[in-house]
């Protein structure tokens, strides 16, 4: 049964294009996979913390010597990181500010790229020091932007920094398959938006309709956890999960 994790990252509510899109491609995903389950988290209207010195240490010390405190200052990435192995698909939507990502998702990556949850580290290996933990996902990001041109070839591209942010950083920890939707105009309206949007759509209908999930429950994604916390909230961000015939978002 394939899993979707549906993550948006506008504070815009209805005016947000970025919730319209990924609201969208959930819909066609659903009608295409009858007996798939959805995750929705909203760290947009509902943020999540940003790491803290407590968080860092526990981060960098091994699990069995963790306090209570050090598990408690963890929880909440635990939580992110069993909720992103779960998934078999992730659909996020992540507004374009000031060239790159909002701090909003920022505070999400810092949570789930995480040392011996999401990669490795081994300092003996001066070649390659760093061993991605995450397997077998297939990540859409669906971006929105004010102004145009921010693709290859336009006027704005080298100040794109949003696009090679996301694939360094999601490749880092092993998501390699990684397609960008990007609708522009916004700050512009009119045909240009409209046009934009359209082709987003379309391009996340094919999508919806031709993505097929890499794995299956026994990966080892989902077999090697170090915390139990799955499929629990801690009632940031506003999470929920839901089967196929509910949409509770
Ligand atoms: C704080 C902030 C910074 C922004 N920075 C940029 C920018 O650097 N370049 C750009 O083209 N648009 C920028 N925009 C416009 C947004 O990318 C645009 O409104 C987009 O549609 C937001 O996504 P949403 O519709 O899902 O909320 C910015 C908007 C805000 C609120």
């Amino acid at each position: 049964m394939p899993h979707l994790l549906h993550i948006d990252s506008s504070p815009r509510s209805d005016r947000s294009h970025t919730r319209g899109l990924t609201a969208d491609f959930v819909q066609r995903w659903q009608v295409k996979h009858p007996n798939s389950t959805v995750t929705y988290r909203d760290i947009g209207q509902s943020p999540l913390p940003h790491v803290t010195e407590e968080w860092i240490a526990a981060a960098f010390t091994p699990p069995n010597e963790r306090s209570q405190a050090m598990q408690d200052a963890l929880r909440l990435s635990n939580e992110l990181i069993d909720e992103l192995l779960l998934a078999d698909v992730i659909v996020a939507g992540i507004p374009f500010y000031n060239f790159g990502m909002p701090s909003g998702f920022k505070a999400y990556i810092d949570q789930i790229v995480r040392i011996g949850r999401t990669f490795l580290f081994n300092p003996d290996n001066t070649e390659s020091p760093y061993t991605p933990l995450v397997h077998g996902k297939r990540m859409i990001a669906v971006i929105s932007r004010g102004d145009g041109g921010y693709g290859p070839g336009g006027r704005n591209e080298k100040n794109n920094h949003l696009d090679p942010h996301l694939r360094t950083v999601f490749r880092f920890i092993g998501v390699n398959d990684l397609e960008i939707v990007a609708a522009e105009n916004d700050e512009h309206g009119g045909a240009a938006l409209v046009d934009s949007l359209d082709s987003a759509r379309k391009e996340l209908q094919r999508l919806a309709t031709d993505i097929q999930p890499q794995r299956g429950d026994d990966s080892p994604d989902v077999k090697n956890r170090e915390s139990t916390s799955r499929r629990t909230t801690s009632g940031v961000g506003n999470k929920v999960v839901s089967g196929c015939t509910r949409r509770n978002i």
